[in-house]
């Protein structure tokens, strides 16, 4: 065994030493700083693109030294809620401590250019289609116009399609025409009419809601975040089906950027012939019991779900509105240990995201899975929409408050598929007892 520990503490000696600076060198931009932010901020910091400005060539870089220095030390960029020690997602958007170290270096040093010889290239990033043409190209009907400023603004736009049998998705890429507003897109399928009736009773194809589409959605479809690419993904097993008679609702979100923009944005649709193999379960938590007194700092509400079946997760998503906190998500398994799943310490509404692990999770039937809700609804908090606070109820409305989480993924056996959906739809209706009880008691003790 000597030959490999010599090995082993040969790799690790040179792991270190390429890890400390140079000796008196001082890092720059085209060496040093030009491929992290070409890694990890360029996908929406270039033209046309969501970031508020672009961060490509030397002076946008250099203009800006200090502040990437002291953002990128705070972790504010590149935004990415879950926290350290949960790094078990794809795509995870975190800078190295000895990235985050080398930036500030070269911001103290006067953020010198470096030789023109170093610069390495910028990554190519596709544009339109990511897979080619898709089967099916659907466009919302009207340029759907973003004003210069005002809050950021949540629409939902109605894509019916009148499909008379059932059809099996692949893939699906949202493209928006106007990237620079397009903060993220979530489609989801109703096969209500609700939503219909929602444009319809705005006098168009189109209608406004803040916290969530306005009705319970029969599924989701991959969405569109900045930088995001769309992929025939082999690690999810199953398949989507766009149950016949089914609309596609489009939820946006745009973030006015000071001058008057508009976007129209495509849905392109791969399909497959054949049908799924299995079909999407999922896990959901939430507390509904949401009444938040004026001033209170560490509003808590919690959640838990006892499984009936071996269940495999692929995605998490949470989800909380402005005054939203913090959140956590865990397993407690039957042999007594514990699995973190989601852990998001600095709740920011703007920056919401579906994690998929980088691999699955089994949790065994009899693991409970729990989750946690912190609102902070004081003055301290610079996200309280109200100033004075106020009274913060459950409710869909932006100045409102919800809690919700969905973890995403099959039952272990294809037998556990509808018990799954029967336990988990009566978690709903439990969860919604819970929050009638409480305002029944509420309203007994005269309080509104
Ligand atoms: C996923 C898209 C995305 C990535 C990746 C990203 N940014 Fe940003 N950045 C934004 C957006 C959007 C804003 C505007 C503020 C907001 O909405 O949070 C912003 C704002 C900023 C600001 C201004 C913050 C302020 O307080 O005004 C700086 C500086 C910045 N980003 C630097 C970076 C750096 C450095 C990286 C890479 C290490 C990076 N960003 C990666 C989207 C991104």
């Amino acid at each position: 065994m000597r030959y490999s520990t010599t090995l082993a503490g040969g790799v690790l000696a040179l792991g270190l030493l390429s890890a400390l600076p140079a000796q008196g060198a001082d890092p720059t931009f085209t060496k040093d700083v030009a491929p992290i932010l070409f890694e990890n901020c360029t996908t929406c910091h270039r033209a046309d693109e969501v970031g508020p400005f672009a961060l490509v060539t030397y002076e946008d870089a250099r203009k800006r030294a200090k502040q990437i220095a002291k953002i990128t030390e705070k972790k504010i960029m590149p935004p990415w809620k879950p926290s350290e020690g949960h790094d078990t997602f794809k795509n995870a958007r975190n800078l190295t401590a000895k990235q985050i170290a080398t930036i500030k270096a070269w911001a103290e040093a006067g953020a010198p250019e470096g030789d023109a010889k170093d610069l390495p290239k910028m990554p190519d990033y596709p544009k339109g289609w990511h897979l080619g043409k898709p089967d099916l190209v659907i466009q919302i009907a009207k340029p759907f116009t973003i004003p210069a400023e005002g809050p950021d603004i949540y629409v939902h736009f109605v894509l019916p399609l009148d499909f008379k049998e059932d059809k099996y998705i692949k893939a699906v890429q949202v493209l928006p025409s106007n990237r620079k507003v397009a903060h993220h897109a979530v489609p989801m399928l109703d096969g209500s009419g609700t939503a219909r009736a929602l444009a319809k009773k705005h006098g168009g194809d189109h209608y406004p809601n803040f916290g969530g589409p306005g009705f319970i959605p029969r599924g989701f479809l991959p969405g569109y975040a900045p930088g995001q690419m769309t992929r025939f993904d082999p690690d999810i097993e199953a398949g989507i089906t766009l149950a016949k008679g089914s609309d596609i609702v489009l939820q946006m979100h745009y973030h006015p950027i000071g001058k008057e923009q508009t976007d129209q944005p495509q849905i392109g649709i791969y399909f497959s012939k054949d049908k799924p193999k299995r079909n999407p379960n999922l896990i959901l938590l939430g507390n509904n019991d949401i009444y938040i007194p004026a001033g209170e700092k560490e509003f808590k509400r919690t959640d838990s779900f006892k499984l009936g079946c071996d269940f495999k997760i692929e995605t998490a998503w949470a989800h909380m509105h402005t005054i939203g906190k913090k959140t956590k998500v865990w397993a407690e398994l039957p042999d007594g240990t514990t699995k973190n799943l989601l852990q998001i310490d600095d709740w920011d509404f703007n920056w919401q995201d579906t994690y998929t692990y980088k691999k699955p999770i089994i949790l065994p039937k009899g693991t409970v899975v729990k989750s946690e809700f912190f609102w902070d609804n004081s003055a301290d908090n610079p996200r309280n929409p109200f100033n004075p606070p106020k009274l913060i109820k459950w409710g869909e409305g932006s100045t409102d408050e919800m809690s919700g989480v969905i973890l995403g993924g099959v039952t272990v056996s294809g037998w556990d598929e509808i018990g799954m959906w029967l336990a988990v739809i009566g978690h709903y209706f439990e969860v919604e007892g819970i929050a009638n009880e409480a305002k029944k008691k509420r309203e007994k003790e005269g309080k509104k």
